[in-house]
């Protein structure tokens, strides 16, 4: 599907997210013939560049991260011709102004009926200024569709998102904000709502009578990168759990929508939301939730600097980057199961897996005099591996009565010619279209904070919890126990 033409306003267009997502996304999208040819995308930053300028940090940052190659002549200058630059102050009404002008002009070269799409590739504190500027330099006033797209984090607790929220709605729609979260982007985690309601044989399942509990891992190897300013003011829990955790708790917890339609599915999700089970005490917070930082280590050759060596990070810094939770969806059909969700920087691989394991006591009931049975399990790959696999019991070829775990597997990445579209190419085609189902909607964002204020609340009230693990390896002994104290285990990651 084309989406209707639009001019595309790229605020922060000279940052690292223009360059590694933004830019290959469009282009990636034009290739596929899913941008209308009617399309001027207008780069904003306060530096000056000129057009040439940017179209060749465009050229660049194309050939280095899109999967796709600029390497056609007579498409890259059909696709490049529609990028201008315009050095813009922000907090300048002016500026607005005369992009007001130019915009006019793109719109009558190239044939656009008045839509404008606004990216934010900006930090939160500016998204309130810049739509009031929008507004006020005349921005809003054209006949087509007007729609913000924003980058995460959408505040820093409750009351900073609610502030924001009520910045944003004196001047757009909750239908014309697109909160952006790339998990919902990615195509596994899409993928989630196919597998479990396009089957007859995991909706009768999935449920307190056959599932012990779920299990959500997003490891990464990175350390903090350049972002410690961010992050040390940020920790785990807002940065992954607030956000990509919550998102893809609900897409496994949902109910059916009554259709597969946007406000259907983030209703379904948000009752999720609201379902989760608060923790009623600071004492509550520590023993169901783990938090740790990482210290230096050994991976490979590579001597890796602890969390508080990092650049921009506090050196008596207490914010994790490390969380583990066990969490209740306290609904008719999840009480009682629990929910363990983890994420850390600086653990052994990178990998984003939800894990569903079933019950087994009927089985290992019958098999009792035998050996004890593995549980059945179902394993959603997110990324960088895409696919699911199940975990059945068989009899061991050649054995007696030897029973022993098999897997069924469905390797989306393994099959040729597959080429799966980055999660921003995926966001930003929906935006263009006007569809909002995975975006994440206010309801949704104000509960996910309301749960993880009650965490932060108890952190801040006494750091003595945090816990030690060296990079390189899978976090605090504490997350261990977690489940352990429930007869559970992590399942290993792939
Ligand atoms: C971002 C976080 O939202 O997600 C980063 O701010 C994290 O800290 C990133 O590294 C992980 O995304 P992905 O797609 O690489 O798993």
């Amino acid at each position: 599907v084309t989406s209707t033409g639009a001019v595309y306003y790229l605020f922060g267009a000279t940052g690292d997210l223009a360059r590694r997502k933004l830019f290959p996304a469009l282009y990636s999208l034009y290739k596929e013939g899913k941008l209308s040819n009617n399309f001027a995308v207008v780069g904003l930053a306060r530096r000056p560049r000129s057009n040439e300028q940017f179209r060749s940090d465009l050229y660049e940052s194309i050939n280095e991260f899109c999967r796709y190659k600029a390497d056609d002549e007579e498409l890259w200058n059909a696709f490049a011709q529609h990028f201008v630059y315009m050095s813009l102050d922000i907090n300048n009404v002016d500026g607005f102004r005369e992009l007001n002008t130019l915009s006019c002009e793109l719109e009558e070269r190239f044939d656009i009926p008045g839509n404008r799409l606004f990216y934010l590739a900006l930090a939160p504190s500016l998204f309130g200024p810049v739509s009031f500027n929008l507004r006020d330099g005349g921005m809003l006033e054209t006949k087509g569709w007007h729609r913000l797209v924003i980058e995460k984090p959408f505040g820093y607790d409750l009351p900073s998102a609610q502030q924001l929220n009520e910045q944003l709605n004196q001047v757009f729609k909750e239908e014309e904000i697109f909160r952006i979260d790339h998990y919902l982007g990615k195509e596994m985690v899409q993928n989630i709502e196919v597998i479990r309601f396009a089957n007859g044989f995991f909706e009768p399942l999935w449920n307190n009578n056959h599932i012990a509990n779920v299990q959500i891992t997003l490891s990464e190897t990175v350390g903090v990168e350049e972002r410690g300013g961010y992050y040390d003011k940020s920790g785990a829990l807002r940065d992954m759990g607030q956000n990509h955790m919550l998102q893809m708790l609900t897409m496994i917890a949902m109910e059916p929508p009554s259709r597969l339609h946007g406000e259907d599915i983030r209703d379904e999700k948000v009752k999720v939301l609201r379902s989760l089970r608060g923790y009623s005490s600071s004492e509550e917070v520590r023993s169901n939730v783990v938090r740790g930082q990482y210290t230096s280590g050994q991976v490979g050759e590579k001597e890796l600097p602890g969390y508080r060596q990092e650049d921009s990070v506090d050196e008596q810094s207490t914010t994790e980057t490390y969380f583990a939770a066990k969490v209740f969806v306290d609904n008719f059909r999840w009480a009682g199961v629990p929910f363990y969700i983890r994420t850390g920087k600086r653990l052994p691989v990178k990998t984003t897996e939800v894990v569903v394991e079933f019950k087994s006591e009927a089985q290992n009931v019958l098999f009792a005099q035998r050996q004890k049975l593995a549980p059945n399990l179902l394993v959603i790959r997110v990324n960088p591996m895409e696919g699911i696999y199940i975990k059945i019991n068989a009899k061991k070829p050649g054995s007696d009565n030897e029973v022993q775990p098999v897997s069924m597997e469905f390797c989306q990445s393994c099959q040729i010619g597959i080429n799966t579209p980055e999660a921003y190419e995926r966001l930003i085609h929906d935006a263009a279209r006007g569809d909002s189902t995975y975006f994440t909607r206010w309801d949704e964002v104000s509960h996910a904070w309301a749960f993880v204020d009650g965490i932060a609340k108890a952190w801040q009230e006494d750091s003595s919890d945090l816990e030690f693990y060296s990079a390189g390896s899978w976090g605090p002994e504490a997350a261990v126990k977690l489940l352990d104290n429930d007869g559970f285990h992590w399942w290993p990651v792939n």
